[in-house]
């Protein structure tokens, strides 16, 4: 073999060899999401990030994307399916509708509490969850806590009679649309990132999240009253394309896996204490915070456990097995 022929197939081998999947390549997988760095959720993630760089020895370095850099969550979760990015934090309201399954958590005083709420992410219901969208291109890797949501408004909602003619802003989530219409308010669907605005302007009159919403996102500028009735606890969700993950080493599978449900633990933690620093901030920002009775809220959004159970018992029948739980 000519010096040149010989050159020529050295330089074909090594492409070749670098096509062909090494043993241990490096992941860099992207994570976007809409919340800031301080959000206790950015926090887990960077985490998790860290824990899952660990477990791989360090074959997974996943980047994290705050402040919806990468998109709104509805842009993220698209990227994601056609896995053009790695990975993203959504949450439960915004991803039913790519997978209804995850209605089930949207359903308004369905736990009846914390501890409740944590048995049914973590069991078996909650775990099928987050495999139902691998027909639409993802899967779940775990849950974060994201409190309960409250009403905030210009004034103070202290029956679902004060909803009534209010634009509310919801998530695009059907059943967040149907929960507001038995309340008696208008919905208006809108990405998170617009709501500041939507609110300062008047485009919509009355919001609805835990408290973070306030502090972290400012809205406690314009809206002063917070009234605690705790209609929904709907977790944040945190999803890998499809592609991605079946393309990753079992043991970087596993690896992620475990990082990821660390993190769920450790935000568990995290939220807890969040929540009253948060309370305490949006006080000093001048928020108002009362108490209304539940029960006129509850009786009010019941028709929608009998809807679903004649619209769709698979839906259904995990409601009922998270209610159990
Ligand atoms: C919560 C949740 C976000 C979501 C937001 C919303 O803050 O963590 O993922 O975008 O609610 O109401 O849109």
């Amino acid at each position: 073999m000519s010096v040149k022929k010989g050159l020529i197939s050295v330089v074909i081998g090594s492409v070749l060899l670098s096509c062909s999947a090494p043993l241990f390549a490096v992941e860099r997988l992207k994570l976007s999401h809409n919340h800031g760095r301080q959000h206790p959720v950015h926090v887990s993630m960077e985490m998790m990030a860290k824990r899952a760089d660990e477990l791989s020895n360090g074959n997974l370095k996943i980047r994290v994307y705050p402040d919806a850099q990468l998109g709104t969550q509805r842009e993220s979760l698209e990227l994601v399916q056609n896995g053009a990015l790695a990975m993203a934090k959504s949450n439960a309201a915004e991803l039913e509708a790519f997978s209804k399954a995850y209605g089930a958590f949207n359903l308004p005083y369905l736990f009846t509490d914390r501890e409740h709420y944590y048995r049914a992410m973590q069991g078996d219901a909650g775990k099928e969850i987050l495999q139902s969208s691998r027909p639409q291109g993802f899967i779940g890797l775990t849950y974060y806590d994201a409190g309960a949501r409250s009403f905030y408004a210009k004034k103070p909602i202290a029956s679902p009679a004060d909803l009534k003619g209010l634009k509310v802003r919801v998530q695009p989530s059907p059943s967040a649309v149907e929960m507001i219409k038995l309340l008696g308010g208008n919905a208006t669907p809108l990405a998170y990132g617009e709501l500041y605005t939507a609110l300062q302007q008047g485009v919509v009159d009355a919001a609805e999240n835990n408290l973070t919403a306030l502090t972290l996102n400012r809205h406690g500028e314009v809206t002063k009253f917070y009234s605690v009735d705790e209609h929904t606890m709907i977790p944040d969700v945190l999803v890998i394309s499809a592609k991605v993950w079946d393309k990753l080493s079992e043991s970087d599978r596993k690896a992620l896996q475990q990082a990821a449900d660390e993190s769920m633990l450790y935000m568990k933690d995290l939220w807890a204490k969040s929540e009253e620093t948060e309370k305490a901030g949006a006080e000093k920002m001048g928020v108002e915070f009362s108490y209304p009775d539940k029960k006129p809220f509850q009786e009010a959004v019941q028709p929608m456990y009998e809807q679903l159970e004649q619209s769709d018992k698979e839906v259904y029948d995990l409601v009922q097995r998270m209610r159990n739980s």
